[in-house]
């Protein structure tokens, strides 16, 4: 009886540990306009949630309008006058990308908050509408665009915030400049770390740029949630559901992300990472001036834009 006693303790200790940090700002957003890319479900869906509950016009870009109408739904089902919109983006596509900025800067005057969270995972080897190898396309190279596109937007709307949701993979990854796009050799798991060690990257040149402007950029790692990511694979898939009751809930794991968003201890903190609510460290080749530099010319060059 004692045994099972300490038994039920452990487990339920473990899931107070798994549930990880809270973010306990009661900033309020009124008046202020946010996009969350990939907000359909997962933890982007939950950002979303809490975003609109503090008042924030809230921009769900989603490639699945559909899916999209029906979070904005439960959204409006759930905050009472909810702002919540769905505009399609697809980031395996810069013609979409391209038209979805477009259309978003001739109908929305303000962006305080732009959350780049949509993600894939473990895909098999993929290519996206321009060529890039699906992971580096998605997670890096299309909110590498949307954010070129937008940064002139959030510049005139500062102070304003870019949340970038990396992960802790990232400590796996490398930049194998050689072959980006894995033509040469393809790993799902090392090309995902890949993308997430370039949103890292990313966030840490982009922050040097943005130096003076007051707008800030931050990535996080939101912990090990229970989401699709995983759909690709089905070991993982395996592992989630055998684990799930260790692993967080999309809710809390959006935690870092909407403490990102809104925490005004953060109001003039840029180029920083972040977990479970708290500064988390960042793996060394995630720290690297050069590999940064060098990843923001090539992506320039691969998507054809020039960004000093
Ligand atoms: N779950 C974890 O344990 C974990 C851990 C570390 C980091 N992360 C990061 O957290 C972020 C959110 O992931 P999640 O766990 O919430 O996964 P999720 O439930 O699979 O959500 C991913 C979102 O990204 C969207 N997306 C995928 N490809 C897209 C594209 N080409 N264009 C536009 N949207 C696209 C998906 O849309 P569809 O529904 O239409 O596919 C979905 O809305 C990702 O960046 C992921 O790398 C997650």
């Amino acid at each position: 009886m004692k045994l099972g006693v300490q038994a039920l303790k452990l487990v339920l200790y473990s899931l107070k540990y798994a549930a990880g940090g809270v973010c306990l700002s009661t900033a309020r957003l009124d008046g202020k306009t946010a996009l969350i890319t990939g907000a359909n479900c997962g933890i982007g869906r939950e950002t979303a949630l809490d975003l609109a509950s503090r008042g924030a016009r809230v921009i769900l870009a989603c490639r699945d309008i559909e899916k999209g109408e029906e979070t904005a739904a439960e959204i409006r089902r759930r905050v009472g006058g909810a702002q919540v919109e769905v505009r399609e983006l697809d980031l395996a596509d810069t013609c979409s990308i391209r038209a979805f900025a477009q259309r978003f800067l001739r109908e929305v005057n303000h962006l305080h908050i732009l959350i780049n969270n949509a993600g894939v995972m473990m895909c098999p080897y993929m290519k996206t509408a321009d060529g890039f190898e699906m992971h580096l396309g998605v997670n890096h190279l299309g909110h590498f665009l949307l954010t070129y596109l937008l940064i002139g937007l959030l510049k005139r709307s500062a102070p304003a915030r870019v949340v970038v949701v990396s992960s802790l993979a990232h400590y796996f990854g490398w930049i194998r400049f050689h072959d980006l796009h894995s033509q040469g050799s393809y790993n799902s798991g090392l090309a995902y770390c890949q993308s997430k060690l370039a949103n890292v990257l990313f966030t840490r040149e982009l922050s040097h740029r943005l130096t003076g402007s007051n707008v800030t950029v931050n990535t996080l790692h939101p912990g090990t949630v229970r989401s699709e990511l995983v759909r690709h694979s089905t070991v993982m898939s395996l592992l989630f559901t055998l684990f799930s009751m260790f692993l967080k809930t999309p809710r809390e794991g959006a935690q870092t992300s909407i403490y990102c968003a809104v925490a005004e201890e953060l109001h003039s903190i840029s180029g920083k990472h972040f977990s479970d609510c708290a500064p988390a460290s960042i793996a060394p080749q995630g720290r690297c001036d050069e590999t940064a530099r060098k990843l923001w010319d090539v992506s320039c060059e691969l998507l054809g834009i020039e960004w000093d």
